[in-house]
């Protein structure tokens, strides 16, 4: 294969990815993803030992340990157009050589995790509820750029939740991505994580059906949405995402999954603002039920 412009891979002096700042090396094979750079130290906080520390723009990472194994946490900031930057630059860091700007023969697997917030839509989710994505809904374009996505698409859910949804046709067309069914094996506590869809939207406001100063196209397309239903899946929250990371990490081979905090709840009307002590308790669980042994790690 032909080497990869210098246009189309930037990378910097001294050899990091553009946009990370990060070296080959400097990753491990268990990532953690979360938004906001802040939450980056939360975590890291907990690790045995911390190797590596880099920032750019709102893309922070911390490598280390956490209980023995190698851990790195990097903020995304908000929003799949940010994930099309992280995904790509995370999997070059790993699959192709920077030197020779070639793919690797050999290509090696990563394993995601987004810890987020989210706005649950169904009134019986309570707030600070920890929502493990089983399937993400994609309402922004960014996997449809690639080509292959059908492969990874649950293309029957996609056309049950836009006929019942009665999706508009001048919005991006939704698109379905399953989490890695070994990473919501391992996340899932039964009572603790709750499992759903999530929806991926490409706004906080009126793409989550929030209306301020500005009327909404679809008033009433959040009852909609909370009404949809596909073999026994219903949509438990929004966030901004999900659906990204896991699509471009199936089209790449890599595994992912989120689990995210409610903060709102959309349905009831509240919202709560002071989430750090259960933040706290979900990073908790989450490193925990990340970094156990398992015995299968083959999807
Ligand atoms: N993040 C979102 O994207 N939506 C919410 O309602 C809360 C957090």
């Amino acid at each position: 294969m032909a080497a990869i412009a210098s246009s189309e891979l930037i990378t910097n002096d001294g050899g990091s990815v553009f946009h990370l700042h990060l070296r080959p090396g400097e990753i491990a094979e268990k990532i953690v993803l979360v938004g906001d750079p802040g939450r980056v130290k939360m975590i890291a906080d907990r690790f045995d030992r911390v190797e590596q520390r880099q920032a750019n723009r709102e893309f922070h990472a911390i490598t280390g340990t956490y209980r023995g194994q190698r851990l790195s946490v990097l903020s995304t900031g908000i929003g799949t157009d940010n994930i099309d930057i992280v995904v790509n630059e995370l999997d070059a860091l790993v699959n192709i050589d920077l030197v020779t700007r070639r793919p690797r023969a050999e290509k090696q697997t990563l394993e995601l995790v987004r810890i987020g917030t989210s706005g649950a839509i169904q009134p019986h989710v309570p707030l600070g509820a920890f929502i493990l994505t089983g399937t993400s809904i994609g309402l922004d374009g960014v996997l449809r750029y690639y080509k292959g996505h059908e492969r990874v698409r649950d293309i029957e859910m996609e056309a049950a939740f836009t006929e019942q949804c009665r999706w508009p046709l001048d919005l991006a067309r939704p698109y379905a991505v399953h989490s890695s069914p070994s990473l919501v094996e391992r996340l899932y506590v039964e009572g603790i994580t709750t499992k759903g869809v999530t929806l991926t939207a490409s706004g906080f406001y009126g793409p989550q059906g929030r209306a301020l100063r500005l009327p909404l196209q679809e008033e009433d397309i959040n009852d909609r949405i909370a009404r949809f239903s596909h073999r026994g899946a219903r949509v438990l929250n929004y966030e901004m995402e999900s659906a990204a990371i896991a699509g471009l990490s199936a089209l790449l081979g890599h595994r992912a999954a989120t689990i995210c905090l409610a903060i709102a709840n959309r349905a009831t009307g509240e919202a709560l603002p002071d989430y750090k002590s259960r933040m706290e308790q979900l990073i908790a669980h989450t490193l925990d039920q990340f970094t156990r042994q398992t015995k299968t790690l083959s999807s």
